[in-house]
């Protein structure tokens, strides 16, 4: 299958050079990246002294650079002291105090204008409130807010008292924020009365309660924002609403002076077990490589308005919304809504109003939009469209010319910037002004960044084409640094592999002939459903939690829009359901799994079976449920199967 699917993709392979008049006027040129390269190569950890002395202001200069004698925790600039928030809007405001640096659209298409001045004003505001709450550094506020600035306000109120953020998407269920709660141990809950997605009011303050009433660690309060008016339950004891937090608040709150290595945030993502991970990142490592892949991969200019369409909830939303891009003292906009709301034109008609210039999105909504055709995006004027992005998943070569054609029009360079959570920020990625794209392919690292496919063995394949793990060999300064309160997790889920030698990403992977790399996609039982990553097992432990479901097998299927959609195979405590039976099953565990895990979550398809195939030892055939569920032809030795009688009922036939 692997070596079909790079063949597929060879044969046809383009490459398209950055357009000339983009050359010319491009930040970072190819003699300041070969430079960059190289001095990254004649001394890896010089190379990062020498950007974050450049880079960032520090309270307190580094003498240590990186720190190895806990490795795999590795440590960066160990003895500086700095702050995040300070960075992105004190830097920012007395340089250029109206600049704005956020656009607000709000769902019904009315708009709002934020000052880099107003901004540090009003999250210095918050900070105080917080503080007024008894929030302290390190101190852990979950944040279950709307996409709407007040999010980003909380995020960097956080940063500048030194609390640790952990911010939950809005799509995830009361479950699901109840988990993310008692795990972080958060003291803090910050939400809203609702947000407004696809012309419906999402009940964020509903799931608030109901997760803060379950809670085994208990939150002593809810701050709530003000944005739809509807009415909320509110506990008078517990909860606070923002406006009367921040009534009586100054407005300067003074940064907190912070250890380079304080965590930053937290951020839940899924992996092979059944409980999503805490990934913790540092301050200063992370600020830093946030800030200059995002001057360098999206080519900021001073009058760029930078759209990235990812909510704060993944780390998108952190890296290229709430800190990189203020870092950089850029003008972002911010959408609350859906990309559909009122209708599939909305992406394109924001870009047209606002004069978006640097467009970032993921494949899975590039594929979603390009399905109603090319007339709907023909029909706005998209000519302030300078540069276009992609992150999440790997895009198929006909997304990509369509994006090139019809959006970019012929004339905005694509980046296909590869990067996970766990790394902080852009990892392989085209430089806009120089590197030459190929649709599909994230290209090459980014400087400083050492990368290598190695084989079940960990030596390098060498050879170009060959597909192995995906493997980073430096440690670099945004690198998670734990997972939070489980280090032996984060040990043995990214080092144990290779003996500690290299950071294991979980991605399989090649390189062409070019250097240019391809990702195949993950070797873990991990989904990557629109763009987000989702793990099997979650999906499992959420449907085995209903009474009537005795075992479950997800995996995942090839899907045109989705990338991947969800499949499982159920077996029920009592008799198989079939006929109409079996279809009030389904519905109702595809919802029980929404409000398990969130919307995300709901299987596609689910098929009920008398059991599942296992080996003699009992372990499930999860390769032969991925051909079933794909409708593929059974190639494979099934003698192993304790009942080959289930397969047709597998299949759907029987
Ligand atoms: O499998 C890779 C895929 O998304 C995974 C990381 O998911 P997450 O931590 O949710 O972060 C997504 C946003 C940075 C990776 O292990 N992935 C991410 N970007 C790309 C990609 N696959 C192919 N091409 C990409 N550009």
């Amino acid at each position: 299958m692997a070596d079909e699917l790079i063949e597929s993709i060879l044969n046809e392979s383009r490459s398209f050079a950055p357009p000339k008049d983009f050359i010319d006027q491009a930040n970072i040129d190819e003699e300041k990246v070969n430079n960059l390269k190289k001095q990254a190569k004649e001394n890896h950890i010089q190379y990062w002294a020498t950007l974050a002395k450049d880079q960032l202001e520090w309270f307190q200069p580094f003498k240590n650079i990186l720190d190895e004698s806990k490795a795999p925790n590795y440590e960066w600039f160990n003895d500086g002291v700095i702050n995040a928030s300070y960075n992105s809007l004190d830097v920012n405001a007395s340089k250029s105090p109206n600049k704005t640096a956020i656009i607000f659209e709000t769902e019904d298409g009315k708009s709002e204008h934020i000052t880099y001045k107003e901004l540090l004003s009003k999250t210095s505001q918050f900070a105080n409130g917080l503080k007024k709450l008894g929030v302290e550094p390190m101190d852990r506020v979950v944040i279950y807010m709307p996409m709407c600035p007040e999010a980003v306000i909380a995020m960097q109120a956080c940063a500048r008292i030194g609390a640790i953020h952990s911010v939950v998407f809005g799509g995830f269920s009361s479950n699901a924020l109840k988990d993310r709660i008692e795990d972080a141990k958060s003291k803090i809950v910050i939400t809203a009365d609702g947000a407004y997605r696809g012309g419906n009011i999402i009940p964020l303050k509903q799931a608030t309660d109901e997760a803060v009433s379950q809670s085994s660690y208990k939150v002593e309060n809810v701050v709530v924002f003000q944005r739809t008016g509807e009415k909320i339950e509110f506990n008078e004891k517990r909860d606070v609403w923002w406006r009367d937090l921040v009534s009586n608040c100054d407005s300067n709150c003074d940064p907190e002076p912070l250890n380079a290595e304080h965590p930053l945030f937290i951020l839940y993502t899924s992996g092979s077990t059944g409980k999503p991970k805490g990934i913790q990142h540092s301050t200063a490592g992370y600020i830093l490589h946030a800030k200059t892949t995002f001057s360098w991969v999206f080519d900021i200019k001073n009058d760029d308005v930078f759209w990235c369409t990812a909510d704060v909830g993944w780390i998108t939303g952190h890296t290229y919304v709430a800190y990189g891009p203020l870092l950089a003292g850029a003008t972002i906009l911010i959408y609350e809504g859906a990309p559909t709301f009122p209708d599939v034109g909305r992406f394109w008609d924001i870009c047209e109003k606002h004069a978006v210039t640097i467009f970032y999105t993921a494949p899975t909504a590039i594929r979603a939009l390009m399905k109603h055709g090319d007339e709907i995006p023909q029909s706005y004027d998209l000519s302030s469209l300078r540069l276009l992005g992609t992150v999440g998943e790997p895009i198929n070569p006909e997304a990509w010319m369509w994006y090139h054609r019809i959006i970019g029009q012929e004339r905005c360079p694509i980046v296909d910037t590869w990067w996970q959570t766990e790394t902080g920020g852009a990892m392989i990625s085209p430089l806009p002004g120089i590197t030459e794209t190929k649709p599909g392919s994230c290209t090459t690292p980014m400087p400083g960044i050492d990368v290598d496919i190695v084989d079940e063995l960990g030596e390098p394949v060498g050879e170009a084409n060959q597909g192995g793990y995906l493997v980073i060999k430096k440690p670099w300064p945004s690198m998670l640094r734990t997972i939070w309160g489980d280090n032996q997790r984060y040990i043995d889920t990214y080092w144990e592999k290779f003996d500690g030698r290299y950071y294991v990403a979980g991605d399989s992977a090649y390189r062409d002939e070019d250097g240019c790399h391809w990702i195949m996609g993950r070797i873990d039982d991990v989904l990557n459903v629109s763009g987000h990553r989702l793990g099997t097992m979650e999906v499992e432990s959420a449907l085995v939690a209903n009474e009537m479901v005795a075992e479950a097998a997800v995996v995942g299927r090839p899907h045109e829009v989705k990338g991947e959609s969800i499949f499982a195979f159920v077996v029920t405590k009592g008799e198989r359901p079939i006929g109409e039976d079996a279809k009030k099953m389904q519905e109702a565990l595809r919802e029980w799994v929404a409000e398990q895990v969130g919307a995300i979550a709901k299987p596609d398809e689910i098929r009920f079976s008398d059991n599942l195939p296992k080996t003699r030892s009992g372990k499930i055939m999860r390769r032969l449920l991925r051909v079933i569920a794909r409708d593929e032809a059974i190639t494979q030795d099934i003698s192993t199967l304790e009942d080959e009688s289930i397969i047709k009922q597998l299949q759907g036939e029987d």
